[in-house]
């Protein structure tokens, strides 16, 4: 697949894809042809068995991403908007992704780029990194998830002082408040994010996708509907395979081998 707005690569040894978002000129603006691009390599690296884990990124050190393209935006109308779905249409898929994410941040991840690092199942970013939803200075408001997500992360204080001044949060501040879960300098962030991306894709697949998939749960559910779900797919887990063969692993002393069954 060739794409002209983000970069594509995979380490198949590690089982590591990157998706790397290709317009450093515009701060890595996330335009609608470049979500479009995004939404195929995610279809593309879902469907591959070889992957097991993602990674999301920006070229240029300066901007994981500076929001939605705001100048492609400016003449939008309601209905346009309503007719499209937009954003929704092509930026939630990277959130729908069954296998695990990881979005490593340099620079700023701004608006729709902090939403879609939130989208990602971590973040990792580095210590030049500042994250905010600025859409109130343009009179707009967070328009991918940003309210939602960002009150989940960071409760509904910050969050507000976030949305409603358009204060940034730096990767100190993004640390302590649980939006980020490691942070590096800027030049080590990728052997960081592919370090952990090779550590995940390592596990079994199966298994992976069962914790994602309860972990997310938690967002959507009281803790009792969450700990049901959670038992239920502890329990169907020992029909797996890989389940039997990683307890047998570990009491016959040796490295497990996963088959992904
Ligand atoms: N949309 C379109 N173009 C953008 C952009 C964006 N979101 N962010 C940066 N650019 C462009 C600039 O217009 C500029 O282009 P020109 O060279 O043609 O003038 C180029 O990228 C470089 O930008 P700066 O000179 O501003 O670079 P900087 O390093 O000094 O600052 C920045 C970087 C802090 C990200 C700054 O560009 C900025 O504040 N960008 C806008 C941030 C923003 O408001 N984001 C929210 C967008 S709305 C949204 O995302 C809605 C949603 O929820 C889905």
């Amino acid at each position: 697949m060739s794409y002209e707005l983000i970069e594509t690569n995979v380490d198949t040894a590690a089982g590591v894809a990157t998706i790397t978002l290709n317009r450093p000129e515009a701060r890595n603006a996330l335009s609608n042809a470049l979500m479009n691009e995004v939404s195929a390599a995610v279809d593309v690296f879902e469907n591959d068995e070889d992957i097991g884990c993602i990674v999301l990124t920006g070229k240029g050190g300066k901007a994981f991403a500076g929001g939605a393209d705001i100048k492609e935006m400016a003449d939008r109308t309601y209905a346009q908007n309503h007719k499209e779905n937009f954003v929704t249409a092509n930026w939630e898929r990277i959130a729908e992704c069954r296998k695990p994410t990881i979005a490593a941040v340099v620079g700023y991840a701004l608006g729709g780029g902090c939403e879609l690092a939130m989208m990602c199942d971590i973040i990792v970013a580095a210590d030049n990194a500042k994250f905010g939803q600025p859409e109130i200075n343009l009179a707009l408001l967070p328009g991918a998830g940003g309210t939602q997500r960002l009150t989940r992360f960071v409760g509904k204080s910050t969050a507000m002082d976030m949305c409603l001044t358009g204060r940034m949060l730096n990767a100190e501040e993004a640390l302590a408040s649980g939006l980020v879960a490691r942070i590096a300098p800027a030049d080590e962030l990728m052997d960081l994010a592919l370090e952990m991306g090779k550590s995940i894709a390592s596990k079994s697949k199966l298994a992976s996708m069962a914790v994602k998939e309860a972990v997310n749960t938690a967002y959507e559910t009281t803790l009792s509907q969450g700990v049901m779900f959670e038992r239920k797919a502890f329990h169907a887990a020992f029909s797996l395979e890989d389940a039997k063969e990683g307890m047998a692993a570990f009491i016959e002393n040796r490295p497990a081998r996963w088959h992904n069954k």
